[in-house]
């Protein structure tokens, strides 16, 4: 794919490969080892505007971005327009230039809220809350679906809106609520919109690949790529589509990346946390079942540091 800096705003990102956010992965412990291998910019996971305003530890830890504040974007989710302009403006927010609303979580328990993407039904409501949060002064980016339904295309209409509402770049993932993250991207609906619009779209969804990624920039002629679950299999996707060499292997990746969990949480939360990676980074490779089954009870950090020692050799 053509590697290009993108003007987001007053921003300019490094490069057109963002890395995506994802509830319960794209924490700070791992955001930070996988900048590293050179994405132009990443994402929190949705964190609650009212949440922002209400206060509250796990807004800390939700909202933190260390030395990598440059490159995050903080990505929020709520309906109210004032509360959205709020979240935007509050002390947890002073320092990131780049705030994403969240337009398309199919999540039932943010759906029924009116939030997420409920507000792809709800045209008018979008454009009030781009508007408001545009009035804090960040660089609002907005991330969509193309719809609720099989057969549903609101990517045109919405990115048009967007622009017009004042937002600086626009994200779709072409996949509907209902398909929550499988099946076949809608190129075709990624493409029209960004033939709508000025502002740039990244195009996002089932990038494992290089040549998924050169396949998404060729159909939909995006700007970038935002890659999901494909960055969690394969932490070097980004710096293979930059055409670098990575600074580290895989072991140190992994090793850094609980080095970072043991600094961040209590020893049996990052534990958890970690678990979750196992079979992302495992994924394909031969004769793992027994090292898996040796992470997944392993209850310390040393423990779990020396298996991946001990597996991997480099
Ligand atoms: C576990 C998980 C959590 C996610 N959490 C968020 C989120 O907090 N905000 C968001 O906009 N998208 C979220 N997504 C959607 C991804 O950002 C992305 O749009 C989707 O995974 C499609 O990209 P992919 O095919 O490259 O994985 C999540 C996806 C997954 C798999």
């Amino acid at each position: 794919m053509k590697v290009k800096s993108l003007a987001i705003g007053s921003y300019q990102s490094d490069n057109n490969i963002f890395l995506a956010p994802m509830a319960g992965y794209t924490d700070y412990p791992f955001r930070e080892v996988a900048l590293k291998t050179g994405y132009g910019l990443s994402f929190t996971e949705l964190v609650s505007a009212k949440g922002l305003l209400y206060g509250g530890r796990a807004n800390d830890e939700l909202v933190f971005c260390g030395q990598d504040k440059k490159r995050t974007a903080i990505q929020i989710f709520g309906s109210d327009p004032y509360s959205m302009r709020c979240a935007c403006e509050s002390e947890y927010l002073k320092d990131c230039q780049v705030v994403d609303i969240n337009m398309g979580c199919p999540v039932p328990k943010v759906f029924k809220n009116g939030d997420g993407s409920a507000l792809l039904t709800n045209v008018k409501k979008a454009s009030e809350i781009i508007k408001e949060c545009v009035k804090s002064g960040k660089n609002i980016t907005v991330k969509i679906r193309t719809g609720l339904k099989k057969g549903d295309d609101v990517a045109r209409e919405y990115a048009v809106m967007a622009e017009d509402s004042g937002a600086k770049l626009i994200t779709i993932h072409g996949r509907v609520r209902e398909a929550y993250y499988s099946g076949e991207v809608d190129f075709e609906a990624i493409k029209k919109a960004k033939e709508s619009v000025k502002i740039p779209v990244i195009a996002n969804g089932g990038v494992f690949t290089t040549a998924d990624a050169d396949e998404l920039m060729e159909k939909t002629g995006a700007d970038g790529v935002m890659i999901g679950r494909g960055a969690l299999g394969d932490p070097f996707i980004c710096a293979k589509l930059l055409g670098k060499q990575p600074d580290f292997t895989l072991k140190e990746f992994i090793l850094q990346h609980i080095d970072n969990l043991r600094s961040f949480y209590p020893e049996r939360r990052g534990i958890l946390e970690f678990r979750k990676f196992v079979s992302y980074y495992f994924r394909g490779a031969p004769n793992v079942k027994d090292v898996k089954m040796q992470l997944f009870s392993s209850e310390d950090f040393d423990k779990t540091k020396e298996i991946i020692s001990t597996f991997l050799t480099k």
